[in-house]
């Protein structure tokens, strides 16, 4: 009897180790950055010209966007140790435990393929120390809409050579970065980078609005980076590194603008697939939805993936899935799905500078994800607003109520989804700071944290210390 109760008790010893020895990872309440977009210096330590240094300085995009010439060129200093210290005590302040943010392959390999640039990545290194040090978890973007300008001259995506480029990138950083780094993002948004950005710069350009056929030439380029993503997530695998890899995409559930009309349903839905399904079907099912292939066929026919392109993509599916979500896509019954025009409908009285505010269908996607993605692991790795006229500092402080009902709003949908069974890790504001805007420039804050652009002063808005009190609540979820 002795003998059955000391066997006993050895074998719960052994389960809690089994257990609970294993480190069950914390809810991530966090915030988000994007290199080009924070981190200014960009002739500083070696780094190479990017594609958003050349849009900016050479092409002056923001022109055609803002009626201004702008830059990221210093944007809000954080490449400089002594100012990202600052703002990472600020995160601290905040309580959260995880940031988000990218690495820069111009600085890393200035010319794209070759030599690479031993000061960038010490710097990261430091960089990643420190977010250590704070008690902060490094959520690591790999690619981030930017990269050498020398790639793009080469076509960049248009080039099939781009998969090999990215991979010697991504395995340089992975080698060097992660034993510390304990989640990769490989890429960010897709569908932005190829069919939103570029649509635009095309319509700039050509001065009148792409046609579909040239909508559904963007087909290759995402194609080809979805490769790349599988290969970052083989390799990263292989080199058996204790962490996990994902991809980040944007998702706008469609969403009828008037939902009785049968026209609005309709377009809603294919909408819907254009922008989700042709994403979410290649990486979670190994195939991209018939309708999208449909309209490939009448306006991209050569867009011809390959069943082992398909079987390989899906073999190496990611580890968890980053979703950025700001809104639905509203979408009426004479738009065009293979164009903008869902941006330009917002049925909301205050419009938000990210459409129109509909916490709900982040819940929606989210229980769509569990029900039609066999429920991988999520982070919701943006979401956040900004409202014109909002972000003004009044007696030293900001005050921004509606971006404080927007967080309150869409973290209470996401924990409905979590509680209802969704795989949800984490959630990040975007972003923490007023940053560079791509293409509306310094025109749009979003920041938690009030930005001024000329003397970098910070100022935590009144959002900054309403999100505090709920990671606080919700701390130990
Ligand atoms: C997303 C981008 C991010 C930021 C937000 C507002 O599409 O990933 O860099 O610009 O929008």
């Amino acid at each position: 009897m002795k003998q059955l109760k000391i066997s006993l008790s050895f074998l719960l010893f052994c389960t809690n180790i089994l257990v609970f020895g294993q480190k069950k990872q914390p809810f991530f309440w966090g915030v988000a950055t994007a290199a080009y977009q924070v981190e200014g210096a960009y002739q500083t330590d070696g780094k190479g010209e990017s594609k958003w240094d050349f849009l900016t300085n050479k092409v002056g995009i923001t022109q055609f966007t803002i009626g201004e010439k702008q830059t990221g060129n210093v944007s809000i200093n954080m490449y400089d140790r002594t100012q990202y210290l600052k703002d990472l005590a600020l995160l601290k302040q905040l309580g959260a435990n995880s940031y988000r943010f990218s690495l820069d392959w111009s600085r890393i390999i200035p010319d794209g393929t070759g030599a690479v640039n031993e000061k960038a990545l010490a710097h990261y290194d430091q960089l990643i120390d420190d977010v250590l040090a704070a008690g902060l978890e490094p959520f690591v973007t790999i690619y981030h809409f930017d990269y050498p300008v020398v790639l793009m001259q080469k076509d960049g995506w248009g080039n099939p050579a781009m998969v090999d480029w990215y991979i010697n990138y991504a395995s340089i950083v992975m080698k060097r970065f992660g034993k510390k780094v304990k989640h990769f993002i490989t890429f960010n948004e897709p569908y932005i980078e190829f069919f939103l950005v570029e649509n635009m710069l095309h319509e700039q350009e050509s001065k009148h609005i792409p046609p579909k056929e040239y909508y559904m030439s963007q087909m290759q380029k995402a194609h080809r980076q979805l490769i790349a993503n599988a290969k970052a997530i083989e390799l990263y695998h292989s080199l058996q590194l204790k962490g996990q890899i994902g991809i980040v995409l944007n998702v706008n559930p469609g969403a009828a603008w008037n939902a009785s009309k049968v026209a609005d349903v309709k377009a809603a839905n294919f909408q819907d697939i254009l922008i989700n399904g042709l994403f979410l079907d290649p990486l979670y099912k190994g195939k991209y939805p018939q309708m999208a292939m449909d309209s490939l066929a009448k306006y991209n026919p050569s867009f011809q993936p390959s069943a082992s392109d398909l079987t390989f993509i899906a073999q190496n599916k990611p580890d968890f899935l980053g979703i950025n979500f700001y809104a639905p896509a509203v979408v009426k019954g004479e738009d065009s799905a293979m164009s903008l025009k869902w941006l330009d409908n917002n049925p909301d009285a205050i419009k938000s500078n990210v459409g129109p505010v509909m916490p709900e269908y982040l819940y929606k996607m989210l229980i769509r994800l569990k029900k039609d993605y066999g429920n991988p692991t999520v982070y919701i790795t943006e979401n956040g607003t900004g409202f014109a006229g909002e972000d003004v500092v009044k007696n030293g402080k900001v005050n921004d109520p509606l971006r404080i009902d927007y967080i309150k709003r869409h973290v209470a949908y996401a924990l409905k989804a979590k509680r209802e069974g969704v795989n949800l890790g984490g959630y990040m504001v975007w972003s923490g700071w007023d940053n560079f805007e791509w293409v509306s420039g310094y025109t749009k804050r979003l920041g938690l944290i009030y930005v001024d652009f000329k003397t970098q002063e910070r100022i935590p808005k009144q959002s900054f210390f309403e999100y505090k009190k709920l990671i606080q609540k919700y701390k130990g979820i």
